[in-house]
């Protein structure tokens, strides 16, 4: 509609810590993929490669609740216990990108995971 002048903004350049220079952000592609960047980048080292935790310690993503999203969202972002907080590093985005990478690991559904909807019951 209103193609005369669409003004050109340059990218908003999103402010990276020394290791996130590597995180594509979500920008094509499933988001398990993006998801998997970033836990590559900022989770791997205490949560373990494809989820697989190497110390109690650590929680076990592979038992997280596939029904709490909200939880996982407010975890991330706030932080838990030990845990750090990642709302100033990763994104809104991020966080769903995560999200989705932790439900293709569990295979989860995807459409159960987004919706919360938990009657789904594979197997
Ligand atoms: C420095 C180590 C460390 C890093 C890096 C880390 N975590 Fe954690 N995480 C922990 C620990 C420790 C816990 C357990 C906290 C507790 O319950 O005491 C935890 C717990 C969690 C939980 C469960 C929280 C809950 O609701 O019980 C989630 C989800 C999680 N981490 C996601 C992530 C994601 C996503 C990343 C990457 C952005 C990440 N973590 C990076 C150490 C880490």
């Amino acid at each position: 509609m209103n193609a005369s002048a669409a003004k050109v903004e340059p990218t908003p350049k999103v402010e990276a810590g020394p290791v996130a220079q590597t995180v594509p952000v979500a920008e094509a592609g499933p988001g398990a993929e993006a998801g998997r960047k970033i836990y590559m980048s900022f989770c791997v080292r205490c949560h373990g490669v494809n989820l697989a935790v190497s110390s109690p310690a650590f929680f076990d993503l592979r038992t997280f609740p596939r029904d709490d999203k909200e939880r996982f969202v407010r975890s991330v972002s706030k932080g838990v216990r030990a845990m750090p907080a990642w709302g100033g590093i990763v994104q809104p985005t991020d966080i769903d990108a995560l999200w989705s990478y932790v439900g293709s690991v569990n295979g989860w559904k995807a459409d159960a995971a987004n919706s919360g909807n938990s009657d789904v019951k594979a197997k």
